[in-house]
This record gives C-alpha cells, sequence and structure tokens, in this order.
C-alpha cells in the first residue's frame, strides 16, 4: 500500500485528472490519481512545459519527474534514476547535457542525461567540497539571467560555523564548482574556495533557494529544525557573490511559513506579468508519504528589498498571462444553522463571517450540515474551524453514511494550524448531502466551527 493515507480516505477524495486550484497542503494527485510524490524538489520550464522534480517519500528517496503545462495538471513521468536516498534533487541544464544534483549522504551527487526525462546515470561519486573536505546538505539550484547555473547547499559539518554556500556550475567533469576567492581561511591556494557563503549570526541554515527580481537576488533559507517548520529568513543581495544582508521573515513568525520548508523558488514570466512562486514542502513528522506541498505567490520589490509570501487557501496561477485569481464563494453553511449534538453549543464570534459559530466541540459531540449541495463530481469545500491546541487532538468528518471518520489532515496539512482548510469532496448529485463535523482526542480538546463553504465549480 503505497499511500495509505488515500486509500482510507478513497471514498472522499477524489480521483480528479487535473486539479483547479493550487491547494496549499491539501493532498494533490497527478493526472492517474495518484499522490504526487515530489518533495525537496525544484521546477525548470522548457518551452510551455514546466518539469518538476522531487524526491519520492514511497520509493526510497528516488527521483521522481512530473511535467504540466498549467502548473496545476501534472503528469507522473515516472522514476528517473535508480539512486536511492538522493535528497532534494534539481535539475540543470548548464550545457546540452540535463544534470540532476542532490544529496546523498551528505555530499553533492550529480546524474547526467542527454535528455530531459529518463536515463539519468551518476556522474562520479558523492562529493565533499574543498576546504577540509566538508560534507553539505540540501541541494537547492538557482539558474542566472546571464545563464549561469548555481547549486546552494548547506555546510553541515559544523554547526557554529555553518553556511549557506553558492556554488558555480562551470567544470562539470569535476563535478561543479569553480570557486572565487572570497575568504581568508583557505591554506593551500590552489584550492578553491566557495564562492560565496553567509554564516549565520546564531543558529543555522538550509534548503536553500535563490529568486533574482531586477538585478537583486533574494536567498531563502529555513532554520535546521528536522521536520518541524520553522520562519524561513531571506537575505539579499545586488551580486551573486554577496555581501548578503539579512536575516528577514518572509511571513508572519508565528505562522513558521505557513507550515512549510522551502524549497525554490519559481518566476514565471507572463504576457501580462511576471509572477514569482515559492515551493515549499509541508512534512509529516517523519519527511513521510503524508508530506504536502504550500506552493504560494511572493510579493516581491527589488527597490524595497523586501519579499514575503502571499497566504491564500486557494489559488492558481494562468501561466501565459501570469496573472493570479481565487475562487468564488458558492455557499456558505454556517454552524449555527447545523444539527448540533452533545456538548457543543452556539456562541458568539466577532471573527467569524455571521457572529456565531459552535465551540466546544469534542468526542462526545457532533456538527451536522445537511442539504449539502454536491455534483457527482470533485468540488472544493474549505473548512473554517479552530482548535484550542493541534497537539491533543484532531477533528474530523463523516460524509453522508460513511461509517468512519476520516481525520481532516489527511485532507490537508494545515488542519488544526490554520482557520481555512480546504479539501476536496465528491458528493452525490444535488442537495441530499450531510457532512458531520467532530473532534476526537484527549478530554480538553475543544474545537470551534465557524461553517463550511463551497466553492463555485470551474467554468
Ligand atoms: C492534463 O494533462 C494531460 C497530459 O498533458 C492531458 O492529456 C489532459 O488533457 C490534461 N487535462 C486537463 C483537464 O487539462
Ligand atoms: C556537458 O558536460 C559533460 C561533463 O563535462 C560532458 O561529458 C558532456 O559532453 C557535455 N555535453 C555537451 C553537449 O557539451
Ligand atoms: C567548529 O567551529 C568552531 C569555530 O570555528 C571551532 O572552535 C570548533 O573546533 C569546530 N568544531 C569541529 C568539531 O570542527
Ligand atoms: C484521528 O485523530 C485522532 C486524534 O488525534 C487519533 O487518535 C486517530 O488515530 C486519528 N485517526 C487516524 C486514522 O489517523
Amino acid at each position: 500500500m503505497l499511500f495509505p493515507r488515500l486509500t482510507l480516505v478513497s471514498s472522499a477524495v477524489s480521483g480528479a485528472l487535473a486539479a483547479s486550484w493550487i491547494v496549499p497542503g491539501a493532498v494533490w494527485t497527478d493526472t492517474s490519481g495518484n499522490k504526487i510524490d515530489a518533495h525537496g524538489g525544484g521546477i525548470v520550464q522548457r518551452g510551455d512545459t514546466f518539469y518538476w522534480i522531487g524526491q519520492s517519500t514511497s520509493d526510497s528517496i528516488s527521483p521522481y519527474l512530473y511535467s504540466s503545462t498549467d502548473l496545476l495538471n501534472w503528469t507522473n513521468l515516472g522514476k528517473q534514476a535508480s539512486i536511492q536516498q538522493l535528497w532534494r534533487p534539481k535539475i540543470a541544464k548548464p550545457n546540452g547535457s540535463f544534470w540532476i544534483y542532490g544529496q546523498v549522504d551528505r555530499n553533492i551527487q550529480a546524474l547526467v542525461s542527454t535528455q530531459m526525462v529518463g536515463g539519468y546515470v551518476t556522474h562520479g561519486a558523492a562529493v565533499t567540497i574543498p576546504p577540509n573536505s566538508y560534507t553539505y546538505s540540501d541541494t537547492g539550484m538557482f539558474k542566472d539571467t546571464d545563464g549561469s547555473w548555481y547549486i546552494l547547499t548547506s555546510a553541515d559539518h559544523n554547526i557554529s560555523t555553518n553556511s549557506i554556500l553558492v556554488l558555480s556550475i562551470r567544470h562539470l567533469t569535476h563535478l561543479i564548482v569553480q570557486y572565487k576567492s572570497t575568504k581568508s581561511t583557505r591554506t593551500d591556494p590552489s584550492e578553491p574556495e566557495p564562492l560565496n557563503s553567509i554564516r549565520p549570526a546564531a543558529g543555522a541554515y538550509e534548503a536553500p533557494g535563490i529568486l533574482k527580481v531586477d538585478g537583486v537576488y533574494f536567498l531563502i533559507v529555513s532554520a535546521k529544525t528536522g521536520w518541524r517548520s520553522n520562519p524561513n529568513k531571506m537575505f539579499y543581495s545586488t551580486s551573486i557573490t554577496g555581501s548578503w544582508t539579512g536575516p528577514f521573515d518572509i511571513a508572519p513568525q508565528a505562522e513558521n511559513t505557513y507550515n512549510s520548508q522551502n524549497t525554490f523558488e519559481l518566476t514565471i514570466s507572463g504576457s501580462k506579468q511576471t509572477t514569482y512562486m515559492y515551493m515549499g514542502d509541508s512534512w509529516d513528522s517523519k519527511g513521510g508519504t503524508s508530506s504536502n506541498y504550500i506552493w504560494l505567490p511572493i510579493a516581491v520589490s527589488s527597490s524595497a528589498k523586501t519579499f514575503s509570501l502571499q497566504y491564500h487557501a486557494m489559488w492558481k496561477i494562468d501561466v501565459g498571462t501570469g496573472v493570479v485569481s481565487y475562487p468564488t464563494t458558492k455557499k456558505r453553511y454556517e454552524a449555527e444553522d447545523a444539527v448540533i449534538t452533545g456538548r457543543a453549543a452556539v456562541t458568539s464570534c466577532n471573527d467569524c463571517i455571521s457572529k456565531r459559530a459552535v465551540h466546544r466541540i469534542g468526542s462526545d459531540s457532533q456538527v451536522t450540515f445537511q442539504n449539502v449541495i454536491g455534483t457527482g463530481h470533485p468540488q472544493w469545500f474549505s473548512i473554517h474551524y479552530s482548535v484550542n491546541s493541534p497537539e491533543i487532538g484532531e477533528a474530523h468528518i463523516f460524509v453522508n453514511d460513511e461509517p468512519r471518520p476520516t481525520n481532516i489532515s489527511l485532507f490537508n496539512s494545515r488542519a488544526g494550524y490554520h482557520k481555512v482548510v480546504p479539501m476536496e469532496l465528491t458528493l452525490k448529485p444535488g442537495n441530499v448531502n450531510t457532512i458531520t463535523f467532530g473532534a476526537m482526542g484527549s478530554e480538553d480538546f475543544e474545537v470551534h466551527i465557524d461553517g463550511i463553504e463551497l466553492f463555485e465549480d470551474e467554468l
């Protein structure tokens, strides 16, 4: 069973052949209806096609490639090489060949192919990088506007001097690196130096990515907190060789980068506007198969040197024009109008749309929304709810006569952490459906629900 969570919720989650929105934290499926499995990845565009490579959590951390022409409808192009435990793969095309760079055992490994899709073979052994054969992890990739490619990586041999390095890809026969001398620590003059490095004043960084906007480089990094999310940071520079100014926040600190870790920044140059997209991983507690993705538009100013994630529960981009859009609401089902059982009760709520909500939902109580409109096809709903502590319990739903509830976290990693949690459901045609909302957890666990929002169908 590759995707145990999907099997569990298959009665309710769609096997839609194309997604209609980018829904951060939701379970994203490919054109075959399987969960997309490409974590710690990046995207390269060739012509009209976007290629998304990432590590497969269900297949031994092998590199998997997906393609799309709209950033919504992804076709699985399969495993790209027989290599295992290749973390954070990224594709580069610095010469006539196609290269995958990733991390094996805290060293950088290159693979090469004559074509974009398939046929990648390892190119030499995984390498440590001078000086001192330090080990590196968390490969990122950046292509500059002059056509130069850079590997971004985090030096992790010594946490107290831990650095992010920007390495230029030039001498491919030696794997990677044309260093530039910028530091004084070099002892052997023939030994290459990192082109640039950032030593955080405190703590350590990983998961680097770079976005260039009007001549300004924005370097995005995560702190090192394992699979738990943290407030990712931005440094900027007007030169790829530094020096870098920062760190600055890219989202309110309490949001922990909306429960994600940076992996890549994508530029979409449309006919009407250029849109920048943050790609992050929403890891599960083990970096495993139930990890999801957080992609968000970025508001960035090269003059003010500001960079902030634009948080949306659902959005999409017209890749032709670059224009971002959002769904419209078709109907809202208010919790205070639903059938309420147990200890749960209606309460006033200033933040809620109707100013009323239902609170004190625990293991003994339920809120049943009746006459919910279905189409027989997958539809997007958002559940608006909050919990007193996401660590001690979970909210769940039952659709119609389902015998057992499904935890909302199985639909979307935002469950319990954000007040709006989109999920895709397929209901019976007509206003004949019920959605029952409940909760399970420790005695102190309490949930507060505002309502359920149904979005307009796609035209
Ligand atoms: C999704 O992509 C596949 C492969 O390119 C294509 O055959 C299919 O028509 C697309 N579906 C939608 C709804 O765009
Ligand atoms: C790209 O670089 C590799 C490694 O140096 C070399 O083997 C290959 O021939 C190059 N490809 C082209 C088309 O230049
Ligand atoms: C780590 O770096 C610090 C500061 O340069 C140094 O004092 C320490 O010896 C280093 N530790 C290791 C294990 O290399
Ligand atoms: C759903 O959440 C509850 C409370 O956290 C937990 O006890 C239960 O195991 C979860 N069910 C599944 C199928 O994950």
